[in-house]
């Protein structure tokens, strides 16, 4: 089969398309996919550059953490499982291939009316959103979210969902012209964070004015999180492309009450990455059915042109999310 694959470490000149030996049959509660397209994420970026290796048991050349497409055989114990179903969801690694094999835990089934292309948008971002805003974050009808770096393939999702459940939303980008189309998104209120600084230097104006944020950013804003939380604040850490060090004043987590939780999905157990996707199906997959929720895909690359959609990643020019065909 032909795979993504990282020949070594470096820049996106180093991703090329090769042969690679096919996934033997599925056995017990493991599920043979034909992948049809898969999503681009920021961690296949740092995987190619040799700084985020996969978990034990993943190839570390071949990136991939989602996927949609159809199932080719389905192992004795993969439950509702059988060839044909149209399915997506996430992986640890080695999605941008041919075939993929997963666990079954791993997969729920395409809502009608979305092709592969919009399905491969959908897991990594929704399933991630979800995860931290509702489940961990905890974000009730009425409430107020504050998502960074809102034209994300994530804050996207963020919005989305917020909206869903009747939450205000509040987005901050350093682009201006995402800002506006996050508004189609049904995005509330946009901050734009341009200039650095500009947040911290106006979070006393808006303190304690939000109940959760979605932190995509990371360092650039740790401190000004803390003055806009409300008093019993959720902080949901999830990114961090402005760095990963910053200095702020502890006391103010204590005396508000703050809750501050870092996750990743990755490095999950298999239980626990289980676990969110049953709750993306339960909660997330009727929105889809509805058409309350839509993709956030920006655009398609063929696979053989995975190098120019790492740079177009790389450059920030992507509104929402990026998904190879093949
Ligand atoms: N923890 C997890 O399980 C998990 C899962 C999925 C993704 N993530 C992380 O979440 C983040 C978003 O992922 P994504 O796939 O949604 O990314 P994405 O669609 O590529 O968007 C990332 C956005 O971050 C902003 N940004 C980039 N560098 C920045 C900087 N130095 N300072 C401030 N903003 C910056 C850019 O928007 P502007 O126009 O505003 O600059 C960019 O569009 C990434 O860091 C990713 O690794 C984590």
């Amino acid at each position: 089969m032909k795979a993504v694959y990282i020949a070594s470490f470096g820049g996106a000149e180093k991703l090329e398309i090769r042969d690679v030996p096919d996934p033997p049959p599925p056995k017990g509660t493991e599920v043979l996919i034909r992948v049809r397209a898969a999503g681009v994420n920021r961690a296949d970026l740092l995987q190619r550059q040799g700084l985020y290796p996969p978990p034990a048991g993943y190839s570390p050349n071949i990136p991939g953490l989602e996927f949609a497409g159809d199932v080719i055989e389905a192992g004795e114990q993969a439950g509702e499982w059988k060839a044909g179903d149209p399915v997506f969801g996430i992986t640890a690694g080695e999605a941008q291939a041919e075939k993929l094999m997963v666990d079954a835990a791993l997969l729920a089934r395409i809502p009608a009316g979305l092709d592969f292309e919009q399905a491969a948008a959908v897991p990594e971002a929704f399933i991630t959103a979800h995860d931290a805003v509702m489940t961990q974050g905890e974000l009730k009808q009425g409430e107020v979210l504050m998502v960074h770096a809102a034209g994300s393939g994530v804050g996207l999702a963020a919005i989305q969902l917020a909206k869903a459940i009747g939450a205000k939303v509040i987005g901050t980008s350093r682009t201006e012209e995402k800002l506006e189309r996050c508004r189609e998104f049904g995005l509330d209120e946009e901050v734009l964070t341009a200039e650095p600084g500009y947040l911290e230097d106006h979070a006393d104006e808006n303190a304690e004015t939000v109940d959760v944020i979605l932190d995509l950013v990371g360092a650039a804003f740790f401190g000004a999180n803390l003055t806009l939380l409300r008093p019993k604040g959720r902080l949901l850490l999830i990114g961090l492309t402005s760095g990963r060090k910053a200095e702020f004043d502890l006391s103010v987590a204590l005396r508000k009450r703050l809750k501050i939780v870092g996750s990743v999905l990755r490095s999950r157990s298999l239980e626990e990455k289980g676990a969110a996707v049953r709750a993306f199906s339960a909660e997330v997959l009727p929105f889809f059915e509805k058409g309350i929720l839509r993709p956030n895909l920006d655009r398609v690359f063929d696979a053989a042109d995975v190098r120019e959609a790492h740079e177009f990643m790389a450059a920030n020019r992507n509104f929402g999310k990026l998904v190879l065909r093949f």
